[in-house]
């Protein structure tokens, strides 16, 4: 089966090393990047380190607002997945690049798979929620990395095509700890194991209100754990444009963002992970390192469950209360698979 696979942020390139790794072995596949994540340490780096192969085009669509940046997408994707005839179309997680793929291939009658399918909010203020939601409604064989996926999708009415392949980042995390093991992070920046915070947020609703932006760096700055911040280009932007000076926090490393390698190390000694991204709060349950989400809910449920991640909304004095005092220590059972979701998933394609 020739497979048409469309990637184009960070966390896409991620959840893409393994699957395209197992994916190759057995089926033909042609890789397009949509070009929303261009900068070198926001893209390249993570081809070069993880061995993701080159992919056959770049549309480099750029940045954008969502109505631009997914028209300018869907343009360049239509005329590519009409010359190449694919069997069907692999699309990852909820970002504009995801629900540019899914409406294509649809509307041109091409099997769309959806990995990471199911993940659910219930915020539809997120554009991400929206990405999902139409993602997964125009999907024939959906993903999922837990029994919560598949509940989440059997309340929509959709069960067909539905399998638990476990979830792809697990694979990534045991496929590259021998690599990042080898990094020199966090020493690199004079800080030591267990001993520093480390930091990362982008979500609109973080960054597009500064109010809320500043109770987040404020509130890990009053913390006697200093914290690392490997800043994301659309944090960096809105700070510079609204004149929040990194010099403010002095209790904040800023640094640029990192390739794979080196992030994971950050992550896996760090004491504790303040975070809005989805896949870090897994990083951070899989290393067993506390996790203190800066939002008001999460699609990663199971972590909270189990005590490993509190959700703290934009809130000061809560979080640096947090980051002194939320200590989890139980169990942190299997809920997402054993690290052989790629194999699965290309099980699920074989059965098709
Ligand atoms: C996107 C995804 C989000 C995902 C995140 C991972 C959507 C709607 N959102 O958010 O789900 O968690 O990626 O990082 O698809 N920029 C650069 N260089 C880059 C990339 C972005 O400077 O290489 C800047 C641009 O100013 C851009 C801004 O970052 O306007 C936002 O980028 P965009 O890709 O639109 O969304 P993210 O916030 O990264």
């Amino acid at each position: 089966m020739k497979i048409f696979t469309i990637i184009g942020a960070r966390p896409q390139f991620v959840k893409c090393a393994p699957v395209s790794a197992a994916l190759r072995k057995e089926h033909p596949e042609f890789l397009v990047h949509t070009g929303q994540h261009y900068d070198e340490n926001m893209s390249h780096i993570f081809f070069d380190e993880m061995g993701i192969p080159k992919p056959n085009v770049n549309l480099n669509v750029g940045s954008g607002t969502h109505a631009t940046q997914t028209a300018a997408m869907m343009t360049g994707l239509e005329p590519l997945m009409l010359e190449q005839k694919p069997d069907a179309v692999m699309i990852y997680g909820d970002t504009n690049s995801t629900v540019a793929g899914a409406l294509v291939a649809a509307k041109l009658h091409i099997p769309v798979i959806h990995i990471e399918a199911g993940l659910r909010s219930f915020n539809l203020k997120m554009p991400e929620e929206i990405n999902r939601i139409v993602a997964d409604r125009l999907s024939k064989i959906l993903c999922c990395p837990t029994e919560t996926a598949i509940e989440n999708l059997a309340k929509e009415g959709i069960t067909n095509g539905v399998i638990n392949t476990g979830d792809v980042m697990y694979d990534a995390v045991l496929m590259f700890k021998p690599l990042s093991e080898k990094s020199k992070f966090p020493e690199i920046l004079g800080t030591k194991s267990k001993e520093y915070n480390l930091i990362t947020i982008h979500r609109a609703s973080n960054t597009d209100n500064t109010d809320n932006l500043l109770n987040i760096l404020n509130g890990a700055n009053d913390s006697s754990r200093h914290s690392i911040f490997p800043i994301h280009p659309r944090t960096k932007n809105i700070m510079k444009n609204n004149g929040i000076s990194i010099d403010s926090f002095k209790n904040i490393k800023f640094i640029e963002p990192l390739g794979y390698l080196d992030f994971m190390a950050l992550a896996a000694n760090a004491k504790t992970i303040t975070t809005d991204s989805g896949g870090l709060q897994k990083e951070a349950y899989w290393h067993g390192v506390p996790c203190i989400t800066v939002r008001n809910e999460t699609e990663w449920v199971e972590t909270v469950e189990s005590g490993w991640n509190c959700l703290i909304g934009p809130d000061r004095e809560k979080i640096t209360n947090a980051l002194m005092n939320f200590s989890p220590s139980g169990e942190r059972p299997e809920y997402y698979g054993n690290g052989n979701a790629s194999g699965k998933i290309v099980e699920a394609i074989n059965l098709d």
